[in-house]
């Protein structure tokens, strides 16, 4: 079956080692070997007709080869692509955004297009950083490096609307009360209500009085996210000057280069960079859509320190199988393929440091345990709802969240705690107490059904797959 004149298919192709593979799936008016054929062609070398100017060279180096195809209807089915190294400049992630998520969302022969996994070969990644301090570096700093403990951070709230004295008061309660992060919220700079510079000096008085009460080192993500990229370098000069030591940037919302750029600034300034995905899910969750899992992984080329990327137990959208694997993504070098979520294998080459995984969204006291059972120790657990909503407030909520990470870490639970913790129980009273044990049942699921899920999808498509990373309520 050819498209333009020429066919992409191949299913003897082997891809090599430097090619980057795309795993998508694609839903259409036509049968599914076409429709691969005119997404492979409209993402290299093709377009919609045959052309003269075309020549053996080019469809031989530069087009993108369709190596499998798994049909679960006649006009719909997971299609695995590969593109030469050369096709790309490969020193512009833009281009390559260009090429494999571009156009081809626009063909008005899907109904479907979801991009679920993209595997960058190492020798791409020699380009990238990577995280300057990350993972390791933040816990050296914040002193948990052989602790090990979960960082506990919050996110001020009301969301926005607060004046930079009452932002700085309430993130000093929740600094001396435990809490080793205090952040903005995505949709907070510098509003005339709040404005930037003032929130930031009155915030950072506070930060260096709960260090020194405290004996405990403390970090505050100032959001400088802006859509002039010389305002956020100024914020970051300032910040660096003046005692600050972790910038937020709203990664999604700036997009790969802006974003890019104010990684590398931050790193430059000696800043480390908290990553806050918020818009993600426009692409995500719809009938067109790319993974987060791929942003997931540009982010940690591009070099974030610390991104959130879900929870598995809270608000946002995410079964604890597929925020599992995102927490992989962050922490580990390498990983299997995994079809039943999309996800391909995975190298990091050895210079990209691991981040450190924000859990974000929905969280508080009673979910900590479950929250361990899936992302482990290395993991900053975030709440804002599950501390300012404390019955008794934000002093008590952020006492609340400490003690329940210590018991954790020292091998108790949370129930036991708040047997002899006023501030844990009166959360676990509002919040209710999420078993740990429905996150390792769901876990244990995992390890042993993966051919059943593998079925799952084969047979039901992208409703298989959705029924395996969004509702976990199947289990
Ligand atoms: C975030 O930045 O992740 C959200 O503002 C979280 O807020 P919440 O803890 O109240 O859900």
């Amino acid at each position: 079956m050819v498209y333009g004149g020429y066919s992409y298919i191949d299913y003897e192709y082997e891809p090599k080692k430097d090619d980057f593979r795309v795993l998508m799936w694609v839903d259409g008016k036509y049968p599914i070997e076409k429709l691969a054929e005119g997404v492979a062609a409209e993402s290299s070398v093709g377009t919609w007709t045959k052309i003269s100017t075309m020549n053996e060279r080019v469809f031989r180096e530069y087009r993108a080869r369709v190596y499998e195809i798994v049909k679960v209807q006649p006009n719909a089915g997971f299609i695995y692509i590969s593109y030469p190294f050369d096709h790309f400049d490969t020193k512009n992630i833009t281009q390559f955004m260009a090429s494999v998520l571009g156009n081809l969302f626009g063909l008005k022969e899907l109904t479907s297009l979801y991009v679920l996994d993209i595997s960058f070969p190492e020798r791409y990644q020699k380009i990238f950083d990577g995280p300057v301090f990350g993972l390791k570096g933040i816990r050296k700093y914040i002193g948990t490096d052989k602790t090990r403990r979960p960082h506990i951070g919050t996110i001020v709230k009301p969301k926005v609307g607060l004046t930079p004295k009452e932002f700085s008061e309430v993130a000093y309660k929740a600094w001396v009360n435990g809490l080793d992060l205090v952040k903005d919220d995505e949709n907070l700079v510098d509003q005339p209500f709040c404005p930037w510079k003032e929130r930031f000096d009155r915030t950072i008085e506070k930060l260096h009085r709960a260090e020194d009460k405290t004996g405990e080192r403390k970090l505050y993500a100032s959001n400088v996210t802006d859509s002039d990229l010389d305002r956020m370098m100024a914020r970051m000069d300032y910040i660096a000057e003046n005692g600050g030591k972790l910038v937020m940037l709203d990664v999604y919302v700036l997009g790969i280069p802006a974003a890019y750029a104010m990684i590398n600034y931050a790193h430059e300034l000696g800043l480390f960079v908290h990553a806050h995905r918020a818009g993600y899910s426009a692409h995500h969750r719809g009938n067109f859509g790319v993974n987060f899992q791929i942003y997931e992984k540009f982010y940690r080329l591009l070099g974030v320190d610390q991104l959130h990327i879900g929870t598995g137990v809270g608000k946002m959208e995410g079964s604890p199988i597929i925020i599992k694997r995102f927490h992989d993504i962050a922490v580990k070098n390498r990983g299997e393929e995994k079809f039943y979520i999309g996800s391909l294998d995975f190298v990091f080459a050895r210079h990209i440091k691991p981040f450190f995984p924000v859990a974000s969204g929905g969280v508080d006291p009673g979910r900590v345990d479950a929250l361990l059972a899936l992302h482990g120790r290395d993991v900053i657990i975030q709440a804002g709802g599950g501390v300012h909503g404390h019955p008794r407030g934000t002093a008590a909520g952020a006492r609340a969240m400490r003690a329940a990470v210590e018991a954790a870490v020292s091998g108790s639970d949370t129930p036991t705690a708040a047997k002899k913790d006023k501030d844990l129980a009166l959360a676990i009273k509002k919040f209710g107490y999420l078993e740990p044990s429905s996150i390792k049942k769901i876990l244990d699921f995992e390890k042993k059904n993966k051919e059943f899920m593998e079925h799952l999808v084969k047979t039901e498509g992208i409703n298989g797959y959705r029924s395996i990373t969004e509702d976990y309520d199947y289990w």
